[in-house]
Order: structure tokens, then C-alpha cells, then sequence
């Protein structure tokens, strides 16, 4: 997963290894977030000359935007210029900022000037982006260092050598186009927001730095934390440090010629982490003169038969899907202040569990989940019928997991990575599946891996829903989507549902819901009236209790939230509404029905 760096300086570097920096937000970093100049470029003219090659695969790129050039004089021939163009707000997305870009799918040029302040010899420099969607071409000074596909994964690279003191151009090409091999693929039940969503970091590090690092729980105890940190740059099998000062726990560890360096620490009376009590505990990890500062939380997650164990005591997932949208500003969220929103209103439904739906969402979400207490089920977007015999989508789909668990493996909320979400069953699907439950597995054994599973009805009795899904057999719970009520009947059928799970696995309902305007009344079959979806709750709730290993829910969905997919004039207006709070963020009536609901699922489990 990680790559190892030297420091380069040519006019036109071979797409450069992405590197992986974990922890940046505990890094000596500049943020470069702020207003970036923009070109909207719908015909990439800045990216393919007229016979359609593109600019950046000669040796010194001469032509497009990503030279940043400006005319010296009055015969100087340049038609761009990003000093004088328009600008959008890093991080943001497009579509949000200006009404002429909210449908728009395309290349648009994002520019920013920076400084580097050397601030002593062997120093390094690397640029991070917490995300851009959905492919980015990144340039700095002219040079193009490389090219990142997918949308809500981090990815960094070194600039050392590449840099001046002062006036140095980034230039990132963001497209958002749809493409039937991507990862989603073309069609999604959620708006295509553009750009560069999230942070965008100078990141300095010593010569030799701390890559990444993992520290957990010791898999099957409660008492040994194993740790495991990669450091990268000429030093690299210098001494590890690991601290916990409030512990009193510290280790010294001795990399490998690759600069692993791996190890364990006795841990006897460690305090677990859990909704009731999110204890986390500050870790300091250094070596030489790098060292990063975290937060973890020690916890065990296991399947046991049809019960979730969470530190060994049976739970019962009380969730909410969430997207990363903020519905008051009908944007992106990235913020920590869009975590907050959006949590809060998860805990204030009685939730200990969030399904992040439908692929990584940013940092702040489980990090935050770490400080309040609710555990995450994190999703990487395999979202309906993607090419599964592609190669090229089955690495993609895998980089985006590696990438999610790279970033979120020391977060204690995480307690399910989810491969997939309503993918039809197939022998090809199923494979492509696997192959990704296998990566999870051997990139992090210590979380339960899922997916959320379709549903079919005995074709003798419609009522009768059969699981018996191939793919079940890989995975550590049984997840399915249900809507009976919605897109199956009225919600009168709800009641009548009889159920056949092929698997003694734990059953985490991942989706159920139904669609309400806030303040549209009607009886409980008026469709699209908080009445109905209330309805839909009210008898969805009971009825997923008959199913045997029920552990489970995450409700679709906590807000209503944009989507191209909803067209209904003056009730959907491009929003999807299944949301039991609206986009203006007021509650529904199904709200109070959940939030009931999970107050006495809360009181029977603290009473066991
Ligand atoms: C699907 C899907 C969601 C979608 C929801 C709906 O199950 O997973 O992404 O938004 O149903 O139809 O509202």
C-alpha cells in the first residue's frame, strides 16, 4: 500500500506514486483552502491539443492550462489566464457555488499560488488533498505529478525539489465526468457534485517521516495493542517511539529494512471504548525528528452467531444512513462543522450507529464519531452494476478500499467496512465482491465486513422475502435493503411479511424508508405525506423484529438530499425526500417514530 519516495527534479515527471500521509491534520501543514481562480473548460481544451492528445504526456508540457502562463507582452499569444477568471471556494463543490455550474458535469481548472518557507535543510514537502471529485490532474510549477481517480478517497504527492520560495502555481484539472467503468458508474441515486471537495494541505516532514501507522487492539484480546508504523525516507530504520501518556504505556520498536516497524505493548485495566463511554486516549508516535500526536480508542467488534459483540456484550446497532451533504446549504459537506450538524441530529434520533453512505466520507465524520460515541459502517462506492469483469474497475474499486482503510484503520467508531451497496447477483458480481472482502481482510481483520444485499419475493408468495444472496457467505453480517411499503405495496403489506434468511450471520437492515415532503398531509396512503412515511416506520419497526439475528437498522435516510433521479414538480424537485428531516432541517413525523423506537431498544440494552 505505501510507496517509497526519492526527491526529483525534471521538467516532466512519469506520473508520480501517490503517497499515503496519514494523520495530516496532526502534521506541520499549510492549509491552501481559500478562493481559487477557475477555468470551466467543457471541451478540455486545456488539457488535449486540437488533435485531441493531451498536453502532459510530452516531455515538458508547453501547451494547455497547466503552465499557468500569462501574456508578456501585446503579440503574446495566450487565451487564458487564470489571474484575471472567476473563482469558487476550495473546498467546495461546483455546483453549489454557482447556478450556471449546478448540473454541470466536466473539466473545470482550479489554480492557487503558494510559498514554501524552507525552514532548514533535509525538509520535505508533499501536497494533500482530502479529495477531489471525481479524477484530478495535479501540476505544480508546470510539472504534472500525477493523476488521482475516485472521488472521495485522499491522495498526496512530494514536491520536494519542485518548489521556489515564492509564487508557486498549483494547478488541479478536477473532472466529474460519468464513465461506465468508474467507480459508482454512471448511474447514482445522489447529486455529482464537482471539484476539490475537501482540504488542500502543504504538508513539511523530515527528511525521514512517519508514512502511516496502525494501533488497535490485539485481535482476540483486550490487553495487548500491536502497533505497526511505516516510515519513509533515508532514515527509515531509525527507532520507532510509541507513547501513551496517560497509559503510562511506551515502546520503542526497530524498523525493518522496508521501515516497518511492528510491535506490542502489554496493556493491563485498558478502558474500552464504546457509544456509552467514547474513551479515547492520546498517542504519540515519533521517530527521529518526526512525530505525530492522535487520539484512539481501544474497542473489540466481533459476530457471534446472530449477535453483534461489541467489547464482548451483545449491541444492537441503533443507525441512520447519512450522505456527506449538508441539506441547509444543498452542498458537499467537508467540514467539521458539517460532521457536528449531521452527527448531532444522528444522536439526537437516539443513534449509537451511522451508515456512511455511499462511498468514503471525509475525515471529520469518524473522527467526530470517535469523540461522541457512535460507531460507523464506512461504504466504498460498488453501487448498482458496475463492469465487474473490468480489470481496470476491479483495481480502482480496490485503491479506493485500501485508500478509506489507509486513512480510518486507527478510528475506534469504524466498526464495519461495507464493499458494496444493490449490486445484482451474478457469478462475475460475486468474484469481484470477494476479491474486495479479501483485501479487507488482509488490509484490517479487525473489523466486520459487509454490504448491503437485495432482497427477492418467493415468486408463490409475494410476501414472502427470501435472502439466500451468494455473496452472503463472505461476509460477517447479513445486510440487505428492504422496502416494502414504498417501492413493494402499500404500507398495509409491511404487516403481512414473512421472512427467510439463508444465513446465521447477525442481520443489519441497511436501508428501509419511504419519501415525505415536510409539512405534506395525507392519510397513511397518501404517498409522499409525512403520514405515510410515519406509517411506513411505525409498522417496518415490528416487522423487522420477527426476522431472526435482527441486530440492527440504518434507516434511509437521515435528510432529504439532492438527486438527479427525482423529478416529481413541486413535491421531489431534484431531491430525494426519504430523508425523516427535511432540507430545511426540520424533523418529520417519522423522526419521532425512530427516535422512540430506539429509546427503548437503548433502555433494553443497557438493561441486559
Ligand atoms: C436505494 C439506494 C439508495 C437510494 C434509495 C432510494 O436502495 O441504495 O442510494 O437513494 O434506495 O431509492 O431512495
Amino acid at each position: 500500500m505505501l510507496f517509497l519516495l526519492t526527491s526529483l527534479a525534471y521538467a516532466n515527471l512519469p506520473s508520480q506514486a501517490e503517497v499515503v500521509m496519514a494523520d495530516v491534520f496532526s502534521r506541520q501543514a499549510t492549509s491552501l483552502n481559500g478562493q481559487w481562480h477557475v477555468i470551466v473548460d467543457p471541451y478540455d481544451t486545456g488539457y488535449f491539443d486540437y488533435r485531441r492528445q493531451p498536453y502532459d504526456e510530452a516531455a515538458k508540457i508547453t501547451g494547455g492550462y497547466a503552465p499557468d502562463l500569462q501574456a508578456k507582452d501585446k503579440t503574446d499569444l495566450i487565451e487564458y489566464n487564470f489571474e484575471t477568471s472567476p473563482t469558487l471556494k476550495v473546498p467546495g463543490d461546483w455546483n453549489s457555488q454557482d447556478s450556471k455550474l449546478f448540473y454541470y458535469e466536466g473539466s473545470v481548472w482550479y489554480r492557487t499560488k503558494f510559498d514554501v518557507k524552507e525552514t532548514g535543510p533535509d525538509r520535505r514537502w508533499f501536497l494533500y488533498f482530502g479529495a477531489a471529485n471525481y479524477e484530478a490532474d495535479v501540476y505544480v510549477n508546470g510539472t504534472k505529478l500525477g493523476k488521482h481517480i475516485g472521488g472521495f478517497t485522499p491522495f498526496a504527492y512530494e514536491i520536494t525539489g519542485l518548489t521556489r520560495s515564492q509564487g508557486n502555481s498549483l494547478v488541479v484539472r478536477v473532472n466529474n465526468n460519468r464513465h461506465p467503468e468508474a467507480v459508482p458508474t454512471v448511474n447514482t441515486d445522489w447529486w455529482n457534485y464537482g471539484g476539490l471537495t475537501r482540504d488542500v494541505l502543504l504538508v513539511e516532514t523530515p527528511a525521514t517521516y512517519i508514512a502511516n501507522f496502525c494501533v488497535r487492539l490485539k485481535p482476540g484480546t483486550t490487553n495487548t495493542i500491536e502497533a505497526r508504523v511505516q516510515l519513509d525516507g533515508p532514515e527509515r530504520q531509525q527507532p520507532v517511539k510509541i507513547n501513551f501518556p496517560a497509559l503510562k504505556l511506551a515502546a520503542e520498536l526497530t524498523p525493518n529494512g522496508e521501515g516497518l516497524a511492528q510491535g506490542e505493548l502489554a496493556a493491563t485495566d485498558l478502558r474500552l471504548w464504546s457509544p456509552e463511554h467514547p474513551l479515547l486516549n492520546n498517542v504519540e508516535i515519533s521517530a527521529g525528528t518526526d512525530t505525530l500526536k492522535d487520539r484512539v480508542g481501544f474497542r473489540t467488534i466481533a459476530a457471534r452467531g446472530r449477535d453483534i459483540l461489541l467489547n464482548g456484550r451483545k449491541v444492537f446497532l441503533r443507525g441512520i444512513c447519512i450522505h456527506e451533504e449538508n441539506p441547509l446549504r444543498g452542498a458537499r459537506a467537508w467540514s467539521e462543522e458539517d460532521a457536528r450538524l449531521l452527527l448531532n441530529w444522528a444522536r439526537d434520533l437516539g443513534c449509537n450507529f451511522v451508515r456512511l453512505a455511499h462511498y468514503p466520507h471525509n475525515e471529520h465524520m469518524a473522527r467526530l464519531a470517535d469523540e461522541m460515541g457512535i460507531m460507523c459502517w464506512e461504504e466504498i462506492p460498488v453501487y448498482w452494476t458496475i463492469q465487474w469483469t473490468n480489470p481496470a474497475t476491479a483495481a480502482n474499486a480496490k485503491q479506493q478500499l485500501a485508500d478509506l482503510i489507509a486513512r480510518d484503520q486507527n478510528r475506534a467508531s469504524v466498526v464495519v467496512w461495507s464493499v458494496a451497496n444493490e449490486t445484482p447477483v451474478s457469478d462475475a458480481r460475486t468474484a469481484f465482491l470477494k476479491s474486495l472482502v479479501d483485501e479487507a481482510r488482509s488490509l484490517d481483520g479487525s473489523r466486520l465486513i459487509s454490504a448491503a444485499m437485495e432482497v427477492h419475493a418467493d415468486t408463490n408468495d409475494p410476501a414472502r422475502k427470501i435472502v439466500d444472496d451468494p455473496f452472503g457467505q463472505y461476509t460477517d453480517l447479513c445486510s440487505f435493503n428492504e422496502y416494502t411499503g414504498w417501492y413493494d405495496g402499500l404500507p398495509e403489506k409491511i404487516d403481512r411479511i414473512s421472512w427467510s434468511v439463508k444465513y446465521d450471520k447477525p442481520v443489519v437492515i441497511s436501508e428501509f424508508g419511504a419519501d415525505a415532503k415536510q409539512d405534506m398531509h395525507g392519510d397513511t396512503e397518501t404517498r409522499f405525506s409525512e403520514e405515510y412515511q410515519a406509517e411506513v416506520y411505525r409498522r417496518t419497526l415490528p416487522m423487522l423484529e420477527r426476522i431472526p439475528g435482527f441486530s440492527g437498522c440504518t434507516p434511509w435516510i437521515l435528510c432529504d438530499f439532492r438527486s438527479p433521479r427525482r423529478q416529481l414538480p413541486g413535491v421531489q424537485n431534484g431531491w430525494n425526500l426519504k430523508g425523516v428531516i427535511s432540507r430545511q432541517g426540520r424533523k418529520k413525523m417519522a423522526f419521532a417514530v425512530l427516535k422512540n423506537y430506539y429509546n427503548e431498544k437503548a433502555k433494553a440494552d443497557a438493561a441486559q
